[in-house]
């Protein structure tokens, strides 16, 4: 696995000058952000050697090299969900080929249920802490040099950057809520038994990403910073029926504040 992290990290260096140390993975509620990267290079994933195989028709991922308010950035356009079929060492090769090509900072989206009643759809929520549910865990197997064998997880999100947040959302008077994001695989959304457990659990919202890349970039040394969008409400009595459309929707609708706080972020962080 290493040698193959290696080889396409050295692939990657062949055909750009660029040498970033911040990476963002545009998860859902980004495409806005997307648009303000000036490109200098761009990588569809099925080009790139030993990256995973894209099992989703029409949506091709690419791997940007650009500027980004002046910084040089590294964005992941399209992410390896687990629940598309992908093991865990596959979700999360770019996060190691990211640390091989010097990426020292982690920015990462989703769209999220909200559980914690104070929530609405359209809030931004900061990823304080999260738990793990994923029935595959990343790190297991042989441990990459890049960490411990057994990871302190006490700052799994980065709270300088945190404080960065809560300082540009307050400037900006751009409300945001905070809370603790649980992993779960998916397919399925949640019943309303198990927002509720989640919720009894400890966790504010819930998605299908984020934590497998998270704790393999913070295995990696990287410091690491995550939004989620609340796309739909997993609250007792506020629960209506939810689809990938109308999470899409109520992401989209958040894509400018969502934007406004990244690259602030990514500015002033750097
Ligand atoms: N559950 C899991 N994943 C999600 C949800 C949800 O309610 N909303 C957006 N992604």
């Amino acid at each position: 696995m290493l040698t193959l992290i290696k080889e396409t990290a050295s692939w990657i260096q062949e055909h750009t000058a660029l040498r970033p140390a911040t990476a963002i993975i545009l998860g859902t509620g980004l495409g806005r952000l997307a648009e303000e990267i000036e490109v200098i290079e761009s990588f569809a994933y099925q080009d790139i050697p030993h990256f995973p195989i894209s099992t989703v028709e029409g949506h091709s991922g690419r791997l940007i090299f650009g500027r980004l308010g002046g910084k040089d950035v590294l964005a992941m356009q399209g992410r390896f969900h687990y629940y598309e079929g992908y093991d865990m060492k596959q979700v999360t090769f770019p996060i190691r080929v990211m640390h091989e090509l010097g990426i020292r900072t982690l920015f990462v989206s989703n769209a999220a249920g909200g559980m914690n009643p104070d929530f609405s759809i359209g809030d931004v929520m900061l990823i304080k802490d999260h738990i793990n549910l994923f029935p595959e865990h990343p790190l297991r197997g042989k441990n990459f040099p890049t960490g411990p064998r057994f990871p302190d997880m006490s700052e799994a999100y980065t709270h300088e950057l945190l404080d960065l947040a809560r300082t540009i959302a307050r400037e900006k008077s751009i409300k945001v809520q905070e809370g603790v994001y649980v992993g779960v695989s998916g397919p399925t959304f949640e019943t309303p038994a198990e927002y509720k457990m989640y919720h009894i659990l400890g966790g504010d919202a819930v998605g299908m990403s984020t934590v497998p890349e998270v704790i393999v970039a913070h295995h990696c040394g990287m410091r690491t910073f995550g939004i989620s969008i609340i796309t739909d409400i997993g609250v007792e009595g506020k629960i209506v029926e939810v689809s990938h459309e109308e999470v899409q929707k109520a992401a989209d609708a958040v894509q400018p504040i969502m934007a406004d706080i990244m690259r602030e972020m990514i500015l002033r962080s750097c």
